[in-house]
């Protein structure tokens, strides 16, 4: 999920690959490597930390040669060590390989290698592939690599070398991009452009299920399962170096939003069976006993982090029926809980980092509890203090808003739910299967929602001179107006406030008059009559409201200025949806103020001090 380059030619190999690899630090990564042909063999070097530590190696002992591959490493399958850092090798060096992605069947693969006598240096789940070519090569590559990539469920982006082809460099696709760059003689892959820009600005864009073959004289690209060669029109890139990093978005934040789907895809895969639409947790180390024994589940996070939390209260409490606490970390780690070994905690954190959420899970293990975490960053603190982890796959997440992160972190509830639900039997296999049908089908629907964005961008044109602006909602509509409401804030810098819709009448409508801008959510079908209600309200005090509510309920428009509609899905998984209208809408509010946006004034990315 972080960074690959790659790179045959004349110049300094060294030089061209740890170059790349800067240009590719933006992304964030834990572990980086090189692998060299020199000719006779290919020759690795790698470590945990930052591309200065490679470097202090490569000064001890630096690499020649024309063929080379790098990465930066993103961990998702064990822990941030030199021995899990890519490039990854068979036992004798014959092939090198580097990889992004996610490979969902790795144990499968691992468990089969390990009997027929391979022994493994690392814990990801990347390594099984360089194995897999060692074992399934026939002296032809295409056909190796057409083998070897039946063999895997997943996503991918490769980078192969083999020692037996000192003058090709090999590149696969399967759902991780990945980019070729060529040049006068020299030829490059990448997962992203900047990396590629100080030697050329011709690319091609690899697809999903497609090959590419290097020499430093020409690019061969091919269907990857039938091997027939396909012709592409070269892209010429005419961005800068700041918005490739952005892949042609203006902003981080832009780019995070229109990542999530992919973000969810990777989240659930491997978790979720699709024919038997059940969920399994093989990182999980939890007994029937003991989920048996928890009385009650807490949740401690920060910000955005305590939104999703919010959410995952009402999906746990409706699928398991276990009560669940929510509570912001800052406050939990002063006071002195009731948690004991009866209770579940789970914290969450995007970074995996914040000194307060760090605290209550210290504190919590303290007391007596189990604590799960669910976290972005393997090797993190959190991830490594938690006693169990369920890593969200959203990738590196670079703007301070919080976008992807969130709505991961709202599926990972999602799953955790169903999954606790499964052993409890606490929901029909029929309910079950519906809602995991709902939950695969999000990717899709988001894609569809982001597609109509135009209409929010003139909406948030039309709010950005407000003063103060309002976010209500009920049920699990109200959880979401508070994420919608902390982002606005975060990076429009215009106050706001979100409200249950039903606690307006007890305080807040005082400071609705003529203008005041309300965005109403009305997606959850039980309390939408009430909703209603409550935008009468505010309508009789002259607000100005934008009613979010599922395609369909065209009824709105008779009570809203205007409206947003979102597809239709599951009142329970509604709010993976709702919230990117509300993403988008601060995003563009931000924009149209001229602010930073992806680095508001006085806010930090991750919070490690109190
Ligand atoms: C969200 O947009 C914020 N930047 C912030 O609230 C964030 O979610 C919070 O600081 C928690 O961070 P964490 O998930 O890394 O623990
Ligand atoms: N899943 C692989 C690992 O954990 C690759 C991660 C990446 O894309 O950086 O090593």
């Amino acid at each position: 999920m972080c960074g690959i380059i790659g790179y045959i030619g004349e110049k300094d190999i060294q030089k061209v690959l740890t170059t790349g690899l800067k240009k590719l630090e933006y992304r964030g990564y834990d572990s980086v490597g090189i692998a060299v042909h020199n000719g006779d063999s290919v020759q690795v070097n790698k470590s945990k930390g930052r591309l200065e530590e490679l470097h202090q190696q490569l000064d001890q002992h630096s690499f020649s040669g024309m063929l080379g591959i790098g990465h930066t490493r993103w961990a998702t399958h064990g822990h941030p060590s030199d021995e899990n850092s890519h490039p990854h090798t068979d036992a004798n060096k014959d092939f090198a390989i580097v990889h992004n992605g996610i490979i969902e069947n790795y144990l499968e693969i691992k468990r089969e290698l390990i009997e027929k006598g391979y022994t493994f240096s690392s814990e990801t789940d990347s390594e099984v592939i360089s194995h897999l070519f060692y074992h399934l090569y026939d002296g032809d590559m295409v056909a190796t690599i057409q083998q070897v990539v039946k063999r895997l469920k997943g996503a991918y982006a490769l980078g192969i070398v083999s020692e037996h082809e000192p003058d090709r460099l090999y590149a696969v696709r399967e759902a991780s991009p990945l980019i070729i760059g060529t040049g006068e003689e020299e030829a490059l892959i990448s997962s992203d452009i900047p990396a590629v820009l100080d030697h050329t600005r011709d690319i091609y864009i690899l697809e999903d299920g497609e090959m590419a073959i290097l020499t430093k004289d020409d690019i061969t690209l091919l269907q990857t399962s039938t091997g027939e060669q396909l012709s592409r029109d070269i892209f010429r890139v005419d961005w800068d170096v700041e918005q490739a990093e952005k892949n042609g978005y203006d902003h981080f934040m832009l780019k995070e939003i229109h990542e999530q789907p992919e973000a969810l895809k990777k989240t659930t895969a491997g978790r979720v069976n699709q024919e038997r639409k059940t969920v399994k947790f093989d990182e999980l180390q939890w007994s029937r006993d003991r989920i048996e024994q928890w009385d009650k589940v807490t949740i401690v996070a920060c910000g955005t982090a305590y939104h999703a939390g919010l959410i995952g209260k009402h999906v746990i409490e409706e699928l398991t029926r276990i009560p669940v606490d929510v509570e912001v970390a800052s406050e939990f780690r002063y006071r002195r809980p009731i948690v004991n070994e009866k209770t579940l905690v789970i914290v969450i954190s995007q970074s995996g980092e914040t000194a307060d959420t760090l605290a209550a899970l210290r504190q919590s293990q303290h007391l007596g509890a189990n604590v799960l975490a669910i976290t972005n960053v393997v090797g993190s603190s959190i991830a490594r203090e938690a006693d169990e982890v369920i890593l969200t796959m959203a990738g590196p997440e670079i703007a301070v808003a919080s976008t992807k992160a969130y709505t991961t972190q709202v599926l990972s509830f999602y799953l955790l739910g169903i999954y606790l639900a499964q052993i409890k039997q606490t929901i029909t296999e029929d309910y079950r299967q519906q809602l995991l049908q709902s939950i695969l089908d999000i990717p899709n629907q988001m894609e569809e929602l982001l597609e109509h964005s135009a209409a929010l961008r003139r909406y948030s044109e039309s709010i950005k001179d407000a003063s103060s602006l309002f976010f209500i909602g009920r049920g699990l509509d109200h959880a979401v107006a508070l994420e919608g409401s902390l982002k606005l804030k975060e990076i429009s810098y215009i106050h706001s406030e979100a409200y249950a819709a039903g606690e307006l009448k007890h305080g807040t409508l005082a400071l609705i008059e003529e203008g005041t801008p309300i965005i109403a959510l009305i997606t959850q079908e039980e309390v939408s009559e009430k909703m209603m209600g409550n935008i009468k309200e505010v309508k009789a005090r002259g607000a100005q409201v934008l009613g979010v509510s599922m395609q369909g309920n065209m009824d709105i428009l008779e009570y809203v200025d205007d409206g947003c509609y979102i597809p239709e899905s599951l009142s329970l998984v509604t709010p993976l949806l709702t919230v990117v209208p509300l993403q988008l809408i601060s995003y563009y509010t931000s924009l149209a103020l001229g602010n930073d946006v992806d680095k508001p004034r006085n806010l930090a990315k991750s919070v490690t001090v109190e």
